[in-house]
């Protein structure tokens, strides 16, 4: 329990200075047992809610603060070391950009008359990630490093051998370096940036700054669970390989079994660039990986080596770099909302506007520090565009526009659900309500309890939940399992349907695998992916809550932190005697099979046909995951198929299904529905 706080302002210094000195001995060792010994002496919010007060004191009293004090160094935090250093054997350099059309035909005049004739181009996208250098011996992958400063990089060959598309032997036993660029899709970006905001922690601003933060990690099983990928598009050592050109090179590293984005054209005049570049203007948003340029490439190495390099930059080669999307647009409201582990977020409301294809009106503005130095005030007029071409991002405060009566914006002090008030917790830029019976935070774990990936619960949206709170029906997961139709029947819009269709699916569910019910206890940090590993580790729930931070830090894609919260959250008595109650309920918590077939996805029954040639995941991999998902994939166009998914170069399948009016996807069209799905099969 909680003591009773006296208010600091009512504090004698005498009574402040015993009060630190005591909060400061026991947190130490609170955190000595949780870091150190993983044995927690207090529940989470306990901890929480005295570090929270500690700080405060201290705030107040600044002299009693002592270097022990586990305000200034946070028990068993990673200290990361730094990685190895790697010299480049060839500098590797980066590119000159331009942000004009009349910039690049001045680039291109200037390598004209260098040249003493027009050149053949080879156009790529410039894409959004990080330069990464893949040495080969004998066919191997021996080492990957950064670019670091040019010269010197770092060594991520650990983390880059967790990249699937990255071979670690090529088709070939060659010996060479190669390099090209990481990068995080956008699905992945923006899947990674939610968990960190319910995490409290900041979101990453691009997905290029998500796929370096990724890479550069010291425990690998990080880098692994954040699903980057690859494209490589150059290598200083061509005679290697056997080729003269740019474009022949990308063929070659594809068939190397290096991963190489195809959409690459070669051209032979200026206005064909013009095209291009309008043309991917457009594209770049149906794209699965963010891209922020062109580039323009010499396309016959011996060309390139005519034309050579600056110290930095190459002289054969120009990025154009497409100008950002923005819209302006002015901030009527700011919302903040309690998430299921009490992070509490700001979000900018906006009159809505167009922007790189949809219509905007709302921003999340993360947190208050993001708010705060931005500025940003009711009645601001600010530009808004989409950061790495998904989430919509507010960009700065039009000052010019500023109504003169504005005010600084004002954070709340208390959570606007419980008004407990909430508190900022050291390492965390979130604001957060510690209160454990906020009945936001309530709402939102029985809503994810029963939510489509977790328990399945068809009809128990947020709608309703908040009905069955607010008549007090139920209070926690296991009182879902007691609800009966009378219940149901005194709530508004219920009808007897609608009652037993909903008591139903509350019985159906008590049948679900394991990973599901794993994934509904929102323990911190463990998604839907690490819950199915754990899952089909550790086969019961009881294994799972019996076993060490050791034992589950072993299962493969799960990190020590992720570990350490399993362990945390079953240590807890609460957890204990939910499981109980579960179990009284007859709730399943077995581990039931490799794959549970959501009959509520869109693909459930559905007949599929892929056809042509795929890029963004090889055909086994759909067909496993359309099959996970319930579609039966057939090789044969017919009246009965539901939908054809068609990739490059198409042929007589899609003729058919044309005429047959069956629906025909692309591909991306097929990753897009995959992310509304959870991508998690
Ligand atoms: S060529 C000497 N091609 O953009 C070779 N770079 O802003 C120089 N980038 O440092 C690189 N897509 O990290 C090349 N298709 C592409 C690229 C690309 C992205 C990156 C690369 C470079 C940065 C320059």
């Amino acid at each position: 329990m909680l003591p009773e706080f006296t208010p600091i302002t009512n504090l004698t210094i005498q009574q402040a200075q015993k009060e630190i000195a005591t909060l400061q001995t026991d947190l130490l060792q609170y955190g000595v047992a949780y870091y150190e010994k993983d044995a927690p002496m207090v529940e989470d919010h306990i901890y929480d809610a005295l570090y929270a007060r500690l700080v405060a004191l201290e705030a107040k009293f600044p002299d009693f603060i002592t270097p022990e004090s586990p305000t200034q160094n946070v028990g068993g935090k990673n200290v990361k070391t730094d990685l190895a250093k790697v010299q480049h054997p060839a500098p590797m350099l980066s590119l000159g950009d331009v942000f004009s059309i009349e910039e690049l035909d001045e680039w291109d005049l200037r390598t004209s008359k260098s040249l003493g004739f027009k050149s053949e181009y080879n156009l790529e996208l410039k894409i959004d990630g990080l330069a990464v250098a893949l040495k080969y011996e004998n066919g191997v992958l021996i080492q990957a490093s950064t670019r670091g400063n040019g010269l010197i990089g770092e060594d991520v060959t650990a983390n880059v051998k967790t990249i699937k598309s990255i071979p670690q032997t090529l088709n070939e036993p060659i010996t060479i370096e190669v390099r090209g660029e990481i990068y995080m899709p956008k699905t992945s970006f923006a899947t990674l940036n939610l968990q960190r905001e319910a995490d409290g922690l900041e979101a990453f601003a691009n997905p290029r700054n998500a796929a370096a933060g990724s890479l550069r990690q010291l425990d690998t099983r990080i880098t692994k669970q954040r699903e980057l990928s690859a494209f490589i598009y150059y290598t200083a050592e061509p005679e290697k390989i056997g080729v003269t050109t740019q474009s022949s090179a990308l063929q070659r590293f594809s068939e190397l079994g290096l991963p190489t984005d195809k959409h690459n054209v070669v051209i032979k005049n200026m206005s064909e660039i013009k095209k291009f570049i309008s043309e991917y203007t457009i594209k770049r948003d149906k794209l699965s990986y963010g891209i922020d340029g062109v580039v323009v490439k010499v396309n016959q190495l011996d060309m390139q080596v005519e034309l050579g390099n600056t110290v930095k930059i190459p002289r054969w080669a120009i990025a154009y770099k497409f100008p950002p999307e923005e819209a302006l647009t002015v901030v009527h409201d700011i919302e903040w909302t309690v998430g299921r582990t009490g992070a509490v977020t700001p979000t900018a409301v906006m009159t809505p506007v167009q922007l790189a294809g949809t219509t905007v009106k709302r921003a999340s503005l993360h947190n208050p520090d993001y708010l705060l130095a931005k500025d940003i005030r009711i009645g601001d007029t600010v530009t808004l565009h989409k950061a790495g071409d998904i989430i919509p991002e507010i960009g700065q405060v039009i000052l010019d526009k500023r109504p003169e009566n504005s005010e600084i914006y004002q954070i709340p002090m208390d959570c606007p659900a419980c008004n407990s008030k909430l508190v900022h917790l050291e390492g965390e830029v979130a604001l957060r309500c510690i209160n454990p019976f906020c009945s936001a935070q309530i709402k939102e774990k029985l809503t994810h309890f029963a939510s489509r990936n977790a328990m399945n619960i068809d009809g128990m949206g947020p709608r309703v939940v908040s009905q069955l709170l607010k008549a007090e029906y139920i209070k926690d997961v296991a009182s879902i399992y007691r609800l009966d139709i009378d219940q149901l029947l005194t709530l508004d819009k219920f009808k007897e349907k609608s009652a037993t269709n909903l008591i139903q699916a509350i019985e159906n569910s008590k049948r679900n695998s394991l990973e599901r019910l794993v994934f509904g206890l929102g323990i911190r940090m463990v998604g839907s992916k690490a819950a199915r590993l754990v899952a089909e580790q550790f086969k019961t729930l009881s294994a799972i809550a019996q076993a060490s931070k050791d034992d589950i830090a072993k299962v493969d894609g799960i990190g020590e932190m992720i570990a350490k919260s399993i362990v945390q959250y079953f240590s807890m008595p609460e957890s204990k005697q939910l499981i109980q109650e579960l179990a009284d309920q007859n709730v399943n918590q077995k581990y039931l099979s490799d794959v549970t077939v959501d009959e509520n996805s869109f693909f459930y029954g559905k007949r599929i046909v892929l056809t042509g040639k795929l890029e963004i995941n090889s055909r086994p991999v759909v067909t496993k995951w359309l099959e996970n998902h319930g579609a039966k994939v057939s090789s044969s166009v017919s009246a009965k198929t539901d939908l054809l998914i068609a990739g490059i170069d198409s042929g007589s399948k899609l003729d058919k299904a044309k005429s047959l009016g069956v629906t025909v996807w692309t591909e991306q069209n097929l990753v897009e529905a995959q992310a509304k799905e959870g991508n998690d099969k």
